[in-house]
């Protein structure tokens, strides 16, 4: 409601500078009756690629805040990066947190998170995690923690090689790309491992939702491992995909004894869903139908509307990941496709705006990707599809 009236005031109201000049304004006396669309209205963020500090990270939250998303999907680990502090296992943000350089050759006037030892990196402690959640909560906005796996896990894994297949030794990525070492699915410390990472995470973030990723994840190292083959052959699996439903069945039965739900991007409908798990459909919206008609609930964030990492104009644009995503293209989403029953579309929970910042380095550059796209997406996910024009 506050922010319906903040959207009334006339424009100059937001350019007066911030002297003591009175200023005097109206709004039209209204009545509105409104509801959002969609229950989840959301921008995911990637500290792990480019760290982004904890006053970054509310000041962000501010500006969802007035654009009504209520999600907030944090992208916490990656091979780039563990950006959170867990008690029990200090070296996941001793080692983890930290790369040699930047690596995505970005200008370093842009860069601003160093170490004593020149390290590249960051990391939020819980008490930063436990204020994050509180501001965004007191906003009416939900964080919803992403954990990845199995795969784009090399920053845990150069903490605790013995977790990955071939036991490294590794470093924290510098670059991107896709990295065949994950962890090993046939190791039973990987899974004391997760529910210890996950029991700390769970006890930070009210969530229901817990994220665990779940895309990319190569199978190289699986198949050539032994105890990975053993695990296939003991759970009588087909195949390296069934494995890998097998490993995101296994989390989700321990977050689901612990009353959370999982979410994990469209990958984990290979070799099958997990029983209750809810999916991000990201390689376009085909992963979201198959979801639905199974009847797991489904955010919609295609590559091709909900980029926002993609180039959003031609000419002399600050170099992005590729792809190209203008705002019409943002606005234009439809985020339940016809081809759904009325009760299967009601598994569409909302859709959501992806920052991966490969090519972020700070929040001057997160917010220049994110707006005035994030408008468009804003209405996708409020307005009723047929009061868009
Ligand atoms: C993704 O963009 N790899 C989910
Ligand atoms: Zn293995």
């Amino acid at each position: 409601g506050v922010q319906t009236l903040l959207q009334l005031l006339p424009p100059q109201v937001f350019s007066q500078d911030h002297t003591n000049k009175r200023i005097s304004w109206t709004v039209p006396c209204v009545q509105i009756e409104d509801k959002p669309r969609f229950r989840w209205r959301g921008l995911h963020i990637d500290p792990a690629r480019h760290f982004q500090k904890k006053e970054d990270v509310l000041r962000f939250i501010d500006t969802m805040v007035l654009h009504k998303f209520n999600v907030l999907h944090f992208h916490l680990t990656d091979d780039q990066g563990w950006r959170i502090e867990i008690k029990q296992y200090p070296k996941l943000t001793e080692v983890g947190a930290w790369r040699k350089e930047d690596g995505f050759g970005l200008d370093p006037k842009a860069l601003s998170f160093f170490d004593e030892k020149g390290r590249y990196g960051g990391f939020y402690t819980q008490k930063d995690i436990q204020e994050i959640v509180a501001y965004a909560a007191a906003r009416y906005i939900t964080v919803v923690p992403e954990i990845e796996m199995p795969g784009h896990a090399l920053a845990a894994l150069a903490a605790f090689p013995e977790l990955s297949c071939t036991v490294g030794p590794f470093e924290v990525a510098c670059g991107g790309g896709i990295f065949k070492d994950v962890y090993c699915a046939g190791n039973d410390q990987v899974f004391e491992f997760l529910d210890n990472v996950l029991a700390e995470v769970i006890e930070l973030f009210p969530s229901k939702y817990i994220h665990v990723g779940g895309d990319e994840c190569p199978k190289d190292r699986w198949k050539n491992c032994p105890k990975c083959r053993q695990r296939i052959k003991d759970e009588g699996l087909k195949d390296e995909h069934e494995l890998q439903s097998w490993f995101i069945s296994r989390i989700e039965r321990f977050l689901n004894s612990k009353g959370k739900t999982i979410i994990g991007w469209d990958e984990i409908l290979e070799g099958g869903l997990a029983p209750n798990a809810a999916v991000m459909s990201w390689r376009g919206m085909s992963g979201g139908i198959a979801a639905a008609k199974a009847g797991h609930d489904v955010v919609m964030t295609p590559t091709s509307h909900c980029y926002l990492d993609y180039y959003q104009a031609k000419g002399n644009e600050p170099k992005a990941i590729g792809g190209f995503l203008p705002i019409e293209t943002v606005y234009s989403l439809e985020p339940v496709p016809e081809e759904l029953t009325e009760d299967q579309k009601k598994h569409i929970l909302g859709v959501q705006g992806n920052l991966w910042s490969e090519y972020i380095p700070n929040l001057s550059h997160l917010e220049y990707m994110a707006y005035p796209r994030a408008c468009a997406l804003s209405e996708v996910a409020w307005t009723p599809a047929e009061k868009r024009d």
